[in-house]
């Protein structure tokens, strides 16, 4: 249950929203660009693309945030972890996204070079999904096929970026040399239907054993998920940073 993938939709989709929100030679008509280091113009962009465009907007490249399409999830744990599962979750829907708020930013200044911070949370995010698991939780066999629901109550994500600044022919670069993500949750609600072949009694042991146990199964997926979006981001940010001059994105 790498349910702190419910992490990610909210950085495939911010990261999406930021850029678009701060993309001064992109905007939509009705945001206006943002001077670098106005936290509270960048916080407003982010908030406005988020609730006013979630269902998506083709003049400027935004796909629709709710629900949020990802891709399948697979997850292998290996047999001496107490989560000892293979996982499959196909048709992945992301829903909550359109509920996030950004409510902090932290540099984005004249000058990319130094710390950056994004804060941003929502009410609850949940993932929906067609699932597979077949393994053990904390020594109890699982197994089963079916629809499964995992929401993260509460969300609060916490990106971090440190990057320098490069100089080409007269544009100002971001490089990105670390990105870190961090999600904490106020708790973690799991439903998997279907369980041993539609065996009520068993099913529901397990989703009540799941669900007493949600900080310890948070606690196995979420360092191993942090590394692993951290370095998708840091693929899919750098790319970004690297191609659109920081005096593009941002008024400077
Ligand atoms: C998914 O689970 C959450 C938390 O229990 C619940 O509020 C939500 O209604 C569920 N969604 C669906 C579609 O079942």
């Amino acid at each position: 249950m790498r349910s702190s993938k419910l992490c990610e939709i909210v950085l495939e989709a911010t990261c999406a929203v930021i850029l678009i929100s701060c993309s001064a030679a992109k905007l939509p008509d009705d945001i206006k660009p943002c001077v670098a280091g106005d936290d509270k113009c960048i916080i407003e962009n982010i908030n406005t693309v988020l609730a006013k465009k979630y269902e998506g907007d083709e003049s400027f490249g935004l796909s629709k945030l709710e629900p949020f399409k990802m891709d399948d999830i697979i997850i292998s744990q290996d047999s001496t972890r107490p989560l000892a599962i293979h996982l499959a979750l196909r048709n992945p829907l992301g829903y909550g996204v359109k509920d996030l708020t950004a409510r902090k930013v932290k540099g984005f200044g004249k000058n990319p070079d130094g710390r950056h911070e994004i804060i941003i949370a929502a009410p609850a995010l949940t993932l929906l999904s067609d699932y597979k698991i077949d393994g053990k939780v904390l020594i109890l066999p699982i197994q089963g096929e079916g629809k499964s629901n995992i929401t993260l109550v509460q969300p609060v994500i916490r990106i971090r970026i440190d990057a320098t600044s490069r100089n080409e022919n007269g544009n100002t670069f971001m490089d990105i040399k670390e990105f870190r993500i961090e999600c904490k949750v106020k708790r973690m609600i799991m439903q998997f239907d279907n369980l041993f072949n539609g065996d009520k009694a068993l099913g529901d042991n397990i989703n009540s054993f799941l669900n007493e146990n949600w900080q310890e199964i948070y606690a196995e997926l979420k360092v191993p998920f942090y590394d692993a979006i951290a370095n998708a981001m840091n693929v899919a940010a750098k790319q970004v940073f690297k191609t659109i001059p920081y005096n593009e994105i941002f008024q400077i």
